[in-house]
């Protein structure tokens, strides 16, 4: 008979993976960059590498006052944007505004409209409304782009659905919805990827800041490519001689690609998504499918007798009840190690969730699982970045990056240093961009704006 021990072991075991796993998952990811970039193979590759129109990063001399819309997870930012020649920072000023699911999963034209609508509340707010800025949209899902200003969206992510707009150009939309309003007017110059825009903010104060990261409720990345490795181009070829491609790799997998890699509770997750058999990565790795992993695992444990007493609650039984910051504020405390005498975080989060019955050691179990479910997405963006940044073959890299599971996880980052650097060759750094998305589309148009001598 197996000890408790070893039971939990044997359920965690396959969330632990070793060197030659991680450099396995690179080289399978390396295929699927290749299969992207070429013409020929495109059509069928789950990573699309989408080339965006971005070629150039900021080189100190752009400056002026833009606005910049980030829309891409649960909240939608306006910011306006100063930027200052030779700053290695710009000054914003921004609001946020929550998007109800009614608005995720309603129309397109709704979408638009609350869109355009919290953008006349800010420029109200800041006294703004009558002066006309150039923009830069963050729109953060896989767009096929045909300018720097004109991006389609291929298929909506993270618990977005809004009908009408996939198959869209998301800035006609936008530019109709202000249209609509008739009380203000921008000018819409650039639409970017997150990843995107957190390069280009990164780049401000790193000029060797060339891939951009989000591990965040989805996750992705973008590097700057050779325009000769990019066969998909279909823009011209002079200089600069390079290109920013979204990678989308939240979709790596899709083809079966990870199903060796896969756990019963990842398919359970994808099964009850509303994208079910899509962004396959993106589900073992992001914050909107981590705290729901963990709440699997837990289950599975309860039915085993290996934690709770082999009791659940209501709570626990329903999805979405284990959140991912709890994942955060668990692992926190291994090391602080919970307070004597008061009740501890893991404690405190259990009872929350109707477990008044669970003990210690189910707090430690608890622990264990959230570790090995944070370090395998930790290993899997690992991987991800290790495989761009050997194929750049750089002797030196910086990786801008941004997300709320990069920020708010106690040891992520330092895992993913510790990773990449047992992957890779190369000095690799990492940097955490504040506010990087949406400040990067400013700075895109910014650039764009003084490319075309109008700054
Ligand atoms: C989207 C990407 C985005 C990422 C991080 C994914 O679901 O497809 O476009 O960059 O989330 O926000």
């Amino acid at each position: 008979m197996a000890s408790k021990e070893e039971k939990i072991d044997l359920i965690l075991r396959p969330f632990r993976y070793d060197n030659d796993r991680l450099n396995d998952i690179m080289g399978r990811l390396h295929k699927e960059m290749e299969k992207g970039l070429k013409k020929e193979t495109n059509p069928e590759a789950t990573v699309k590498m989408l080339a965006t129109y971005v070629r150039a990063v900021p080189d100190g001399t752009e400056s002026g006052d833009f606005l910049a819309l980030d829309l891409g997870g649960s909240n939608f930012r306006v910011l306006h944007v100063h930027i200052e020649k030779g700053a290695k920072d710009v000054r914003l000023q921004s609001d946020s505004y929550a998007i109800p699911e009614s608005i995720m999963t309603g129309s397109g034209e709704q979408l638009f409209d609350y869109i355009a609508d919290c953008m006349g509340k800010f420029l109200e707010k800041i006294e703004m409304k009558d002066k006309k800025m150039a923009l830069g949209f963050t729109f953060s899902f896989p767009c096929k782009q045909q300018g720097l200003d004109c991006a389609s969206l291929i298929k909506w992510t993270k618990g977005f659905s809004a009908a009408g707009v996939e198959g869209e150009d998301v800035v006609r939309l936008l530019r109709d919805a202000i249209k609509r309003r008739g009380d203000f007017d921008t000018d819409v110059v650039a639409v970017v990827n997150d990843t995107v825009g957190t390069m280009m903010a990164c780049g401000l104060a790193d000029h060797d800041c060339l891939i951009g990261l989000i591990v965040g409720t989805g996750s992705n990345a973008c590097y700057m490519e050779k325009l000769d490795n990019v066969e998909i181009w279909e823009g011209d070829r002079g200089e600069p001689n390079q290109v920013v491609v979204n990678m989308e790799w939240g979709a790596f997998g899709e083809d079966g690609a990870l199903d060796d890699l896969r756990t019963a509770y990842d398919r359970e997750i994808d099964e009850h998504s509303i994208n079910k058999g899509q962004q396959i990565y993106e589900k073992m790795i992001s914050g909107m499918y981590m705290g729901e992993l963990v709440r699997l695992v837990l289950l599975e444990m309860t039915k085993q007798m290996l934690v709770f007493g082999g009791r659940t609650s209501p709570d626990l039984e329903t999805p979405g009840t284990f959140l991912t910051k709890y994942v955060s504020e668990i692992e926190e405390c291994t090391y602080l190690r919970e307070p004597i005498g008061d009740m501890g975080p893991t404690m405190k989060i259990l009872h929350s969730l109707g477990l008044k019955h669970a003990t210690e050691t189910d707090c430690g179990t608890v622990r264990e699982v959230c570790r090995a479910v944070s370090t395998r997405a930790a290993h899997l963006v690992s991987a991800g970045i290790s495989a761009i940044v050997n194929k750049m073959g750089r002797e030196r890299v910086a990786v801008g990056v941004d997300g709320s599971v990069y920020k708010y996880h106690p040891h992520f980052k330092e895992l993913m240093t510790q990773t990449i650097d047992k992957l890779t060759h190369s000095d690799v750094k990492l940097m955490l961009s504040e506010d990087g998305s949406g400040k990067g589309a400013a700075l895109v148009t910014a650039v764009a704006c003084r490319l075309a001598g109008n700054s």
